[in-house]
């Protein structure tokens, strides 16, 4: 039986991707800030049959990320980490703020970096361990009004094909570029009119899942 470590999974891609996974038989470590949405999918996920645990983790924090991933790693040998964990960051960028430029960058790219980091020595204790990293079509070309997502996620698109270099026949690290989804990623903004014409995060979560033996996936 194979665990998965997926953040941000209280909601939205990550949630979907926890009871995807659950289906296909892994244990599920669900982890994010706010532990009310987490302990909601780690129950739904226990009600497909699977094992469910649920961590309260801020990535962007290293402090905490060592904490958490310490005892995460004593009670669990987990063979995939799963970075789906991000924010937006959208407007011109004379009116963006510089703690909204600073969260992105701190959630979306160190905290991606921090967690990876923290997780890899036991990783690479594990056969057929697997990394997976949610980064966006923002990680391929720039957009008007993303100057600072796109940066974002350009950065975890280097950071994720330099890993697939430096680990290459020791982990098999995943690349998943995807479009819009309809997920609480667009609450806080209009940058996106009506999100309910994207896809939905359920099924890029199977389109996701049928392909995770390639090191890229392009949805
Ligand atoms: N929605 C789209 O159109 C779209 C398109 C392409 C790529 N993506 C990417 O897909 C991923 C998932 O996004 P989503 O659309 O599913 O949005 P979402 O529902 O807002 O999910 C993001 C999750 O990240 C968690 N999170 C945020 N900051 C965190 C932190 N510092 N530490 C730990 N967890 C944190 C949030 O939970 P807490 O607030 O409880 O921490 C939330 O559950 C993101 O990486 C996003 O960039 C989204």
């Amino acid at each position: 039986m194979h665990t998965i470590l997926i953040t941000g999974a209280g909601t939205g891609l990550g949630k979907e991707l926890a009871l995807s996974y659950a289906k296909k038989g892994y244990s599920i470590i669900v982890t994010g800030r706010r532990l009310e949405p987490l302990e909601a999918v780690k129950e739904e996920v226990q009600s497909v049959g699977a094992k469910a645990f649920a961590y309260q983790m801020d990535i962007s924090n290293a402090e905490d990320v060592k904490k958490i991933v310490g005892r995460i790693t004593s009670e669990h040998e987990v063979d995939y980490l799963l970075n789906n964990a991000g924010v937006g960051c959208f407007g011109p960028l004379t009116e963006l703020d510089s703690d909204e430029i600073e969260t992105a960058i701190q959630t979306n790219v160190l905290g991606t970096i921090f967690l990876t980091k923290e997780l890899l020595p036991h990783l690479l204790k594990r056969e057929d361990a697997k990394i997976m990293n949610i980064i966006s079509t923002a990680g391929q070309k720039g957009k008007v009004n993303e100057s600072v997502y796109v940066a974002s996620k350009f950065a975890v698109r280097g950071f994720t094909e330099s890993l697939q270099k430096e680990l290459e026949g020791k982990v098999h690290v995943i690349a998943t570029y995807m479009g819009g989804m309809d997920t609480p990623f667009w609450d806080e903004t209009d940058h996106i009119k009506d999100k309910s014409r994207l896809k939905s995060p359920r099924e890029v979560a199977e389109m996701i899942i049928a392909q995770d033996d390639k090191l890229e996936i392009q949805i």
